[in-house]
């Protein structure tokens, strides 16, 4: 698609300047092609509860829904913690999932081999690993009923997956295997929770229609232990809303920093909304430290997923991966013989690297 219209929503922390990251390298790649990138930036999180008072304003979902694809950068900090409702900054955002339907979230864990002295794990672990997360993102215990507590009393969250939303999101995550190294692994917590025994039995049936790819199920502590003993068993992982917020932050840690994954939340069809895996780092904001590879990285997806504009993803891709070789980085990674440089600078050293 060569004309596209993309709704930029920053959000808070360092949200703004990673989007804005982001959205120079389209801009970039837009100019290189002769592509039409029309970018619309709108509210969200804490921002847009300091502005109008609700953290997801139907001005911004008006936005989004009238756009190809949207580019998220993060939202929520103490100024607005602990709130609920329309002032937390957390509740916008699963209130635009919910509303438009982004089931499947597609998290890809990148591990860059110049990146290896930054992660955590010994390096020979690292060899050859190449995970995609895929949580369930409108469902599970973050929309279940829930009561708060009253004053001394108990607070209750729920945790129900019907059968169709598990298998609408066990088929994106059999179709990713099948195009990948043919392996899923659906982890769930079966020897106690109802949700994962109607999960694994719905796994189990959705596999017959997909006999090239090897199934195995795993409960989800054992597989928080096995992502990090031997990360490079795994292909794709298929997990609900609250297991695979959990895993995915671990899962980071293989490529160095949380500061590097990307993510895609998809509906049906094309239509998805793109942002890093991290959060909105208030420590961080304003200094020009904050990684812009997470953002960058969902750039890539948007074009790949949206707007099936597959080569050009992979440019960025590639663009990112050179950028790294040679050893250009933010502080979040340190790597012997790196050099450090500001978003920007690093932002500039990828687009110049794009052909
Ligand atoms: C994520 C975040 C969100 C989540 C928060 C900000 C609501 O942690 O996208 O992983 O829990 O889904
Ligand atoms: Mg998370």
């Amino acid at each position: 698609m060569a004309e596209a219209r993309i709704t930029l929503l920053p959000g808070d922390g360092i949200g703004p300047e990673v989007v804005a990251a982001a959205r120079d390298v389209l801009a970039h790649m837009a100019g290189v092609r002769d592509y039409q990138f029309e970018f619309t930036e709108a509210a969200i999180g804490g921002a847009a509860v300091d502005a109008v008072g609700d953290s997801l304003p139907a001005e911004t979902l008006a936005v989004c829904e009238g756009s190809d694809a949207i580019l998220l950068g993060a939202v929520g900090g103490p100024r607005w913690a602990n709130r609920d409702g329309a002032a937390s900054p957390e509740h916008g955002l699963l209130r635009l999932r919910q509303h438009l339907g982004l089931f499947a979230n597609l998290r890809p864990v990148p591990v860059y081999p110049a990146l290896a002295a930054a992660a955590p794990l010994k390096t020979e672990l690292l060899t050859g690993v190449d995970i995609l997360v895929v949580r369930e993102l409108t469902g599970g215990i973050y929309f279940g009923p829930r009561q708060e507590a009253t004053e001394g009393g108990a607070a209750t969250d729920t945790m129900v997956y019907s059968c169709e939303e598990i298998e609408r999101i066990t088929h994106v995550a059999f179709r990713a295997a099948t195009r990948r190294r043919g392996r899923l692994t659906s982890v769930d917590k079966a020897n106690v929770l109802a949700t994962s025994r109607l999960w694994r039995r719905t796994v189990e049936k959705v596999s017959r229609d997909y006999p090239e790819v090897t199934l195995d199920h795993l409960y989800v502590d054992a597989c928080a232990m096995q992502i990090l003993r031997s990360p490079a068993d795994f292909d794709v992982i298929l997990t609900g809303n609250l297991f695979g917020d959990i895993l995915s932050d671990e899962a980071s840690m293989l490529a160095g920093s949380l500061g590097v994954l990307p993510s895609a939340s998809l509906a049906e069809g094309t239509f998805g909304l793109y942002e890093p895996v991290h959060g909105s780092a208030p420590d961080l904001a304003g200094q020009g430290v904050a990684n812009p590879l997470g953002a960058i990285l969902s750039a890539a997806m948007l074009l790949r997923h949206s707007l099936e504009l597959e080569e050009e993803a992979a440019a960025i891709e590639s663009a990112v991966s050179q950028t790294l070789e040679a050893g250009l980085v933010t502080p979040d990674l340190p790597i012997p013989g790196g050099q450090i440089l500001t978003t920007q600078q690093l932002t500039r050293a990828i687009a110049d690297r794009l052909v």
